[in-house]
Order: structure tokens, then sequence, then C-alpha cells
């Protein structure tokens, strides 16, 4: 019979699978910072990345509290929606509709997180990790209002410019 595993498991699971994600993001956002063409949209992933450093330091006190060393699990859905962004950058490079694109793929990313984060914050609550679950429930707010200002640019400007050309 298998070994029985736990919430507890699954938890600690799931934290390897976002610490992984998270330093994927880290090095993923200068590139898209780069590719940006708007300074808006520059701007917006040059304060998210630093955002990112502490959600990543976040994570790592999580660990702590669990007496875990942090370390992280192949993530495949973030590599996945990594690499669908890679392809808006090389197939939309020098178009107008380039940050559009560049918006949505940061969406999915922040999407990601956030259904990340939540179950991590309702797992925490169910374990009784009350400082971890302030934690995480400190990036789900950041990452949520991340999302909401990107939805801000492309509704203020990427679209149009994208529609126009
Ligand atoms: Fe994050
Ligand atoms: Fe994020």
């Amino acid at each position: 019979m298998a070994k029985e595993k736990t919430l507890e498991d699954l938890f600690h699971d799931t934290l390897k699978d976002i610490y992984y994600a998270e330093r994927k993001i880290l090095k993923t956002l200068p590139k898209m910072q780069r590719a940006a063409q708007s300074e808006d949209l520059k701007k917006a992933f040059e304060k998210h990345r630093e955002e990112t450093e502490g959600h990543v330091e976040r994570l790592q006190q999580v660990f702590e509290i669990l007496g875990k060393a942090p370390r992280g699990k192949t993530c495949d859905a973030i590599e996945g929606i990594i690499a669908e962004g890679e392809e808006i950058i090389d197939e939309f490079k020098g178009t107008s509709a380039l940050d559009a694109g560049l918006i949505s793929s940061a969406q999915a990313v922040e999407h990601y997180e956030i259904t990340r984060y939540g179950t991590l914050h309702r797992w925490a609550n169910e374990l009784g990790l009350k400082d971890a679950a302030k934690l995480l429930q400190d990036t789900l707010k950041e990452e949520s209002k991340t999302d909401e200002s990107l939805t801000k640019l492309a509704d203020a400007s990427a679209n149009e410019r994208a529609k126009a050309a």
C-alpha cells in the first residue's frame, strides 16, 4: 500500500512548485522589460521584478516555518506559460501588437501565481500555520494588484495601439 500522505505533504509539494516558478519568473521579467515598447509597461515589469524578489524571500520564510530547506520542484506549468510568452516576443517583435501580447503573457503568469497562492493560503490556514498564511496572503494581494494594473495598461493604450496599425 502507498505510504499515507496528508494535507501537509500537499502543502509542501505546492510550495516547492511555486518556489521554482517564482525563481523562473524572476529571471524572465527582465527579458519582458527589455522587450516592452512602452515606458509604462517597462516600468510595470521592473516594479513587479522587485516585488518578485520579495515573493521568493517570503517563500523562504514559509519553508523555514515548516522546518524544511527551501527547494524547488520543476513546474511544467510555468515552463509552458513562459515558453508561450517567448513565442509572442519572437513572433510579434517590432509590431504594434507586441505590448498587448506581452501583457497577455504576463497575465497568464499572474493567474498561475494567483491560483497557487490562493490554495497555499487556504491550506496554511487549515494547517494552523497563521504566520505562513499571512505571508502567502501578502504575496497573493501583490499578484492580484499586478494583474489589475496590467489590465489597466491594456485598456489604456496597448490594445488600441495593437488595433490601430
Ligand atoms: Fe510572484
Ligand atoms: Fe507575479
